[in-house]
Parts: structure tokens; sequence; C-alpha cells
């Protein structure tokens, strides 16, 4: 679509591939320290508390896999075949003995059964999929009860001036590849999982981890 042009997030599954095919060779270079790292092992050591078996949707390049320790299992899924097969270079690269599993499949339906992770994790993936509210209902069904759904991604500021300047750059969502004024109510909205904690991330809260509890 032309840059510019009014939007309300088209991009379907075939166009997010097609962007990360593009973004995967410099993605390490580039969004690894825009996207704050500090997110990354905030939402690993989060997850990893009370959990063995956990699930991280949009894996990407595999950025966050060495910050799940040693002794838990972890399973990785990216609808990108070019940024999964970077994740899954580096858990050959690094051995990474907790990495049980890198898997080619879309967040919004997952082939997992129900309740088969401890706890699922989404590092900057929310306002990039195109249903959200549909992503975290499946992180949601394959999360066990009493199980931990923890999630790094920008929302929409509270603040006038954050607000104003999202919502002018709203229509060039497609283009970006990710919608600025997607809301944490918007993601919530019909949500029964139990809100653990919200953290506005250094520097400047422009990311936000949100820790949810399924109800046991
Ligand atoms: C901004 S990157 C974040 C990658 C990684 N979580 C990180 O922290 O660097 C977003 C990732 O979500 C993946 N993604 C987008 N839509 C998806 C979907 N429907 N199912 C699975 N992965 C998806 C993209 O391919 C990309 O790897």
């Amino acid at each position: 679509m032309a840059l510019g042009s009014p939007s309300a997030f088209g991009m379907d599954l075939e166009a997010i591939r097609r962007a990360y095919a593009r973004y995967a060779p410099i993605y390490d270079h580039t969004f690894s320290w825009m996207l704050a790292r500090q997110g990354r092992r905030l939402a690993a050591t989060t997850a990893a508390a009370r959990a063995r078996v956990i699930l991280e949707l949009g894996v990407g390049t595999g950025l966050t896999l060495p910050l799940y320790p040693a002794d838990r299992r972890l399973v990785g899924i990216d609808i990108s075949p070019d940024m999964l097969a970077l994740a899954q270079r580096r858990a050959r690269e690094r051995k990474l003995g907790q990495v049980a599993g890198l898997s080619l499949m879309d967040a919004g339906n997952l082939a997992f059964c129900d309740a088969s992770f401890d706890a699922v994790v989404a590092a900057y993936v929310m306002s990039v999929v195109p249903e959200p509210a549909a992503v975290l209902a499946e992180a949601a069904r394959v999360c066990r009860p009493g199980g931990d759904i923890v999630l790094v991604n920008h929302f929409a500021g509270e603040t006038v001036a954050r607000r104003r300047i999202e919502r002018a750059l709203e229509p060039l969502a497609d283009w970006l590849g990710w919608r600025p004024a997607f809301g944490f109510e918007e993601l919530m909205a019909g949500s029964t999982l139990r809100l653990v904690e919200r953290r506005p991330l250094a520097p400047f809260g422009l990311f936000t981890l949100v820790h949810l509890r399924k109800p046991a």
C-alpha cells in the first residue's frame, strides 16, 4: 500500500512473512537495541519464575532464547521462515539446551493442545499481528490454569502528547508493519486473564511489560 494512505492495519500473514524476510538479515543489528533489551530479559525471568515448560510466540531471531534458565524447556514459534532460521542457528551454534523446539506456526492458530505450557511469552509481537486479541486467546488456551502469560509491547500512551503522535503515525501502520496506536484495553477486551503486573520499561516507558495469569 502507498505510504500515507489510511489503513486499518491490513497486513495479512503473507505480508508479514514478506516484511520479516526483509528485516531478518538486519534485525539483530537494528531492532535488538531499538526494542528495549531489558524487556526480553524481564519477560524471560518473569515467565521462568513459576514455569518449567514455556512457549514463546513470535520468537523471531531468538534473541530471548539464551535468557531462559538452562533447566527450562522452551518451545518457540514464528510465522517467518527467515526469522526462524536465524533462531534455529542461534540455538544450534550456542548449544542452547533449554530449546526443545522451534517451529513455523501462526500464533493465532497454534497446533498445541489446551494447557500444554506453564507459561507463554510474546515479546514485541502483539502490535505486529492483525488480530492481537485472537493471539492472546490462543496463548490463554495453551497455557495451563494458574499459568503465566508475559507480554512486552508498545501500547498507546496515556499522555495527550503521545496519543497525538501515535494517532498521526497510525495511517502508516501497514508501511511500518506495526500499529503505533494499539491500546492495552483493545488487547484485553473480553479476556478473562487476570492482570498481575503492568510495568513501563526504561527508557521513557515506550514499552511495557504485562504479566497476566490464567485463572486456576
Ligand atoms: C518485532 S519481531 C519480535 C521478535 C522477537 N520476539 C524479539 O523480541 O526480537 C515480531 C515477530 O513476530 C513474528 N510474527 C508476526 N506475526 C506472527 C504470527 N501471526 N504468528 C507467529 N509469529 C508472528 C514475526 O515474524 C517476527 O519474528
